[in-house]
């Protein structure tokens, strides 16, 4: 692996600092102009001003790239994904707009019992081989780290491939993978009327069948009006927890529930969706660090009132940008639509935008100190834009703007 050295550039967002960044600091992305970066084995060396990083490195047998009138950005980090799953269900988008609700469909046996079905019928080479092409539609959006939830099987055995696909493809692909068990998405056919009793098998059987063979290191549960209750959401995160599980939620999507209130009171790392969430809610987040991951294409595809952003940030939460990828509700990886409803449709700025999809999004997986920013130490995880300035980034609605993606030091996509 050739050492490289990123030059001249004219706008080089580091997004170093506290990690994650809250409410005010989020929009503080430590931008240095005429930038340089030097990475050797695969992690960043040095980072500073061009003048100054050339003068106090001996880059002789370096590469260079000038990275004159670019933007240089950390990799995006997408914190909450689905992409594991077999078969599709592009019937329902027009079901949607022909009076059918997300939960309507659901109840009917269709929405994730659905996925469920062609994802128990799946091989598991057929979920690596579908699974390795997203990753690669990810990798040219920039996305070099990404969270993975299992949660399509609902049975142990069905879990445990999805979880198992993740574990090859981390192995196997340039993209970094995060695994997080989401065995409480839905009650399966096999448990219909009996959400308790679904609830101990996931405690009993599954958790420890999950932890034994290290297949993941989060946990999350659909905690809404219909699926999980807030008793039973707290049932199963508390014993995950004792088991050494960190905690996820998908909390408030559909309802005012309570779900950012039970984040706040079991220490998760974040609670995602939150589009209906309560003051109360937002608030004990912030109190507690947990991270509020917003989901805007879900919202976007689903027609809902968006998640609160403005507010969230006013009183000190740490934002996280993902895009929820899933073949219901968000059969999207685009980052580009991402930034474009954050910032037209919840009124986050470029600069808060990018540290929801960097530093706070690593951080919502718990791996802040080894990627999510451009500092002495950290993978080299690295994105040029074709444009001189980060607001290219909103400018340029809709439109994948990363010419390059450099992935642990090396050069993973190029375009002309
Ligand atoms: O985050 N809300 C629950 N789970 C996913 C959707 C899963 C699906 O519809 O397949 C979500 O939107
Ligand atoms: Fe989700």
């Amino acid at each position: 692996m050739a050492d490289l050295v990123l030059k001249n550039i004219n706008e080089l967002v580091t997004s170093k600092g506290k990690a994650p960044k809250c409410g005010a600091d989020m929009k503080d992305i430590g931008i240095i102009r005429d930038g340089c970066i030097t990475i050797a084995g695969g992690l960043i060396t040095d980072v500073g001003k061009t003048a100054d990083v050339i003068k106090r490195n001996d880059i002789e047998n370096y590469i260079e790239i000038d990275c004159k009138d670019k933007t240089v950005l950390p990799g995006f980090v997408d914190s909450h994904t689905h992409f594991v799953f077999g078969g599709y269900r592009a019937d329902e988008f027009a079901a949607r707009h022909q009076g059918n609700t997300y939960m309507d469909l659901l109840k009917m046996g269709g929405g994730i019992s659905s996925t469920v079905k062609s994802t128990r019928a799946a091989s598991l080479d057929e979920l690596i081989e579908s699974g390795r092409k997203r990753l690669d539609s990810m990798l040219s959006f920039g996305v070099t780290t990404v969270e993975g939830k299992s949660g399509y099987g609902l049975d142990i055995e069905t879990e445990i491939k999805q979880l198992k696909t993740m574990r090859e493809l981390n192995s196997s692909h340039p993209v970094d993978i995060v695994s997080t068990f989401l065995g409480p998405h839905s009650v399966p056919e096999e448990y219909k009327g009996k959400g308790d009793e679904f609830i101990e098998f996931m405690i009993k059987i599954a958790l420890p069948k999950i932890k034994e063979n290290n297949l993941a290191e989060f946990v999350d549960i659909f905690c809404e009006k219909g699926v999980f209750n807030i008793k039973q959401s707290r049932k199963f995160l508390s014993e995950a927890k004792k088991m050494g599980f960190s905690l996820k939620l998908h909390a408030d999507e559909i309802v005012q529930f309570g779900g950012a209130e039970l984040a706040a009171e079991l220490g998760a790392i974040s609670a995602d969706h939150l589009l209906s969430a309560s003051e109360e809610g937002i608030v004990n987040m912030a109190e507690k660090g947990v991270i509020a991951t917003l989901l805007p294409a879900t919202a976007f595809n689903l027609k809902e009132a968006y998640a609160d952003a403005r507010r969230m940030i006013e009183r000190g939460c740490a934002v996280a940008l993902a895009t929820d990828f899933n073949p219901g509700s968000s059969f999207t990886n685009s980052i580009p639509l991402i930034i474009a409803l954050a910032a037209l449709n919840m009124e986050m700025s470029t600069s808060e935008i990018i540290t929801a999809l960097t530093i706070n999004g690593a951080a919502a997986i718990r791996k802040e100190n080894e990627v999510g920013s451009i500092e002495p130490g950290k993978k080299a995880d690295i994105l040029i834009l074709e444009y001189p300035s980060i607001d290219f980034l909103t400018y340029n609605t809709g439109i994948n703007i990363v010419k390059t993606v450099i992935k642990n030091g090396e050069i993973v996509i190029n375009r002309r």
